[in-house]
Formats: structure tokens, C-alpha cells, sequence
């Protein structure tokens, strides 16, 4: 089934989430570091980002707070960026471990990897991977300016919380050694333990988060700036790493109620990538038992269950942003076209519009139809027809688009 999603319906679906979610009670900070478990614990906020950069946002969007295993995402697809999906596959893994983030057992367990980038373990390892070898300052640099070119701005480090979880990072210290004694660590390991502790400590806002979570759901291209951050190839890989366990033990779970592949973190963060159509980004502190944000999950299910979306469910969305009709040559000009495909952004190889009853000055009414092919590797396309010219300047379509049909 193909199914359209307006800009309304969404914007609806993230401001109804959060009316839903607001007043919810129960969880609590992060206490295991000290800065954390002061932060208020009253701030609520999402922010959703579709393909063309529209940011849609409520409540505290724009309070930076720490990053956490989020930013395992970011720095996972800086790893795979730099040595290819099978170097990641063999050198860390790809697997669920079912058990808690700093699981020291899951290492025991599965001693031949860490298992995947996306828990403490692998992240550190992938914080060893991370190119220039043996060189902290400029590894610091590709991890800062990876995570920037995702987000589409700076994030700052905030000193005070690096200073707290350095104090007391006691168990991944331990992770650290033990992948040492397994040869899993791939440089120096008191650098990439501080690396990653580091990355933990980054402070970002919720909108930064979600523009960041878009740019995985736009296969790499960041929405914001238009630069690509990584190769589309990745995508697929990217969500196949959060859906695995972007929750921890609670990833099955999760997947089986929402169908939103999402990676949480102890700040309150929680990412959510929807191939094609969006990345959201839901934000309050207080955790439940595994450390994930108790308002941010319900948030998110109910914003998934609203628009009914599943990225199991065999109904393909479709998001057009951003059309203009150049009409003095008539041109259609598409800037993007987005399909929802399971894991990866599928996008459609070809759409017949119907534009009708487009009022001329003089009030004749012209009606015509247009076939065009949108690129599968391609975030824009032009299709140039003869014909009428409709009106003298640009008509610029939303999201909502009414009249184009599949
Ligand atoms: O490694 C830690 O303990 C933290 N810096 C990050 C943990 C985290 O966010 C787990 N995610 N829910």
C-alpha cells in the first residue's frame, strides 16, 4: 500500500505527542553521574526533521544537554565511514547482546568482538578505530567535526559533566581492559576510553539531535546544510545497528511495539530514524530501570502510533517537499522525493503527477499531466516539458501537496 503523509499530519501527530506525554510522571535521572542527575528534570521537548530540513518542534528544543550513547550513532558512522561495513562487522560486530549498555558479561560472552558499536564496549573500540591512529587531538577532531557535519552545527562540550563521568566511568574502565586482554582495543586504551567519555559529554539540543537523525534517514545527506556526511550505503547499516539494540535488553521490545529504529542515551535523548521520511528526536531526563527516557519513549510511540508508520509494515509513505513550477520554460522541479523502504531510503523510480486547475491570470483554468523519474541516487530532479506558461512566477507546493497522485 503507498500512502501520502502531509506536512500537517505530521506537524499534528509530534505538537499531540507532546500534549500527550507532558505530564507524565515517573523514571528518574541518570544517578550515576553527578552531573546528570542534577539536571531539571521537568524538560520535555521534541523535534522532528523531514528530508527537506523543515524542522518541526515543541517544548525544549533548543536546551543542550548531554549527548551520551547517542552520540555511539554518530561515532559508529564515522568508524564505517572510515573502514568500510565489514572491517566494522569484523572488528567490533553487529549483535544484540540483550543485556545491559556496560554489560562486562556480554564481553565475556561473546569474547571474539565487542558486539556492536552501539554499547559501551564497541563504542569504545570504535572510539580505538577512529582515524588518525595513535594521534588523540586529531581524533578528537574527526569525532567533534563528524558529529557537527551530522548535526549541521557545533555541539559543545560541557567540562563540567567530562569532569564528572572521568571521576566515576569505574565499569568502562574495566570494558576498556578487558577488550585490551582481548585484543579488541585497536589503539591506545586510555585515550579511546577518554575519547569516548568525551563524545558522552557533548552537549546538544534536541532540534541538533533530530537534524542529525534526519540526515541518516536522507542516506548521509545532512537536510540543513546539504552536505553529505556519509555514503548513502551506510544507511541500511546505520538502522540495522539501532534496531538491533539501540534499546539494550529492551530493543526487541521496543521494536515490536513502535517499529521505529531509535537509540536512547542516559541524558534523556532518545533518536529515531525513519528511512526516507524523517529523523525525530524526543528529549526529558528522568530514566526507567535501563536507562532510557521514560517521557521520550512514550512520546515516540504515540508520534509512531498517530501516523500509523511502521518501518516493518508493508505501507510504503511518500514526502514531497519543496516542488516549484518554473514556469516560464516549465520546468517541475522536485527537490526531494522520499519513499520509506524497510531500513534504507527507497526512493521511487517513477511518478506520474496530475497537476489540476492551476488558475492562469486571465482565470482559464489549465489541466495537464506530466510523467517524471526521480533518481534512486539523486535528492533532486527536473523534468522539462512543453507546453503552457502557467503563471509568471514560482509556485511553490508544501508537503501537502493535494493533487499528486501515484
Ligand atoms: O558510558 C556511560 O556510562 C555513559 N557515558 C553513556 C551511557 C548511556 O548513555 C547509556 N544509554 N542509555
Amino acid at each position: 500500500m503507498i500512502t501520502r503523509l502531509t506536512f500537517d499530519q505530521i506537524s499534528t501527530a509530534v505538537h499531540d505527542a507532546y500534549e500527550a506525554c507532558k505530564d507524565i510522571k515517573g523514571g528518574q535521572n541518570a544517578h550515576y553521574i553527578p552531573y546528570l542527575a542534577n539536571v531539571n528534570s521537568d524538560l520535555f521537548g521534541i523535534s522532528l526533521c523531514l528530508p527537506d530540513g523543515r524542522l518541526i518542534s515543541v517544548g525544549d528544543t533548543d536546551y543542550r544537554f548531554g549527548i551520551e550513547s547517542v552520540s555511539k550513532v554518530h561515532t559508529a558512522i564515522l568508524a564505517l565511514e572510515q573502514h568500510g561495513a565489514q572491517a566494522i562487522l569484523d572488528d567490533i560486530g553487529a549483535d544484540a547482546t540483550g543485556l545491559p549498555f556496560n554489560s562486562i558479561f556480554a564481553i565475556l560472552l561473546e569474547n571474539d568482538r565487542p558486539s556492536t558499536p552501539l554499547v559501551n564496549a564497541g563504542a569504545i573500540a570504535a572510539c580505538s578505530l577512529v582515524k588518525p591512529h595513535g594521534d588523540a587531538d586529531g581524533k578528537w577532531k574527526a569525532i567533534f567535526d563528524n558529529m557537527t557535519a551530522l548535526l549541521g552545527s557545533k555541539p559543545q562540550l560541557i567540562d563540567e559533566l567530562y569532569h564528572s563521568e572521568s571521576a566515576t566511568n569505574f565499569d568502562n574502565r574495566s570494558i576498556t581492559w578487558l577488550l585490551q586482554e582481548y585484543g579488541r582495543m585497536y589503539d591506545d586504551p586510555e585515550m579511546s576510553l577518554d575519547l569516548y567519555t568525551r563524545q558522552c559529554s557533548l552537549g546538544v539540543t534536541a532540534e541538533q539531535l533530530a537534524i542529525s537523525a534526519a540526515t541518516i534517514a536522507d542516506d548521509g545527506v545532512n537536510p540543513l546544510t546539504k552536505k553529505r556526511v556519509f555514503g548513502a550505503a551506510l544507511t541500511s547499516k546505520v538502522v540495522a545497528l539501532m534496531s538491533a539494540v539501540g534499546f539494550y535488553e529492551h530493543s526487541g521490545d521496543w521494536l515490536y511495539a513502535t517499529g521505529l529504529p531509535a537509540k536512547t542515551g542516559v541524558g534523556g535523548a532518545v533518536i529515531g530514524v525513519m528511512p526516507g521520511l524523517f529523523g525525530v528526536c524526543a528529549f526529558a531526563p528522568p530514566l526507567d530501570d535501563a536507562g532510557n527516557s521514560v517521557k521520550a519513549q512514550a512520546a515516540l510511540k504515540h508520534l509512531m502510533k498517530s501516523l500509523n508508520l511502521n518501518v516493518f509494515s508493508n505501507t510504503h509513505y511518500y514526502v514531497i517537499s519543496n516542488c516549484n513550477i518554473f514556469c516560464d520554460d516549465c520546468l517541475i522541479n522536485c527537490y526531494i522525493l522520499s519513499d520509506k523502504g524497510l531500513f534504507h531510503n527507497d526512493r521511487v523510480t517513477h511518478y506520474t503527477a496530475f497537476f489540476n486547475h492551476y488558475t492562469r491570470s486571465d482565470n482559464r483554468v489549465i489541466n495537464f499531466t506530466v510523467d517524471f523519474t526521480a533518481f534512486a541516487d539523486d535528492t533532486s530532479f527536473n523534468y522539462g516539458f512543453p507546453g503552457y506558461v502557467l503563471r509568471t512566477d514560482d509556485i511553490t507546493f508544501g508537503i501537502d501537496l493535494p493533487e499528486l497522485l501515484i
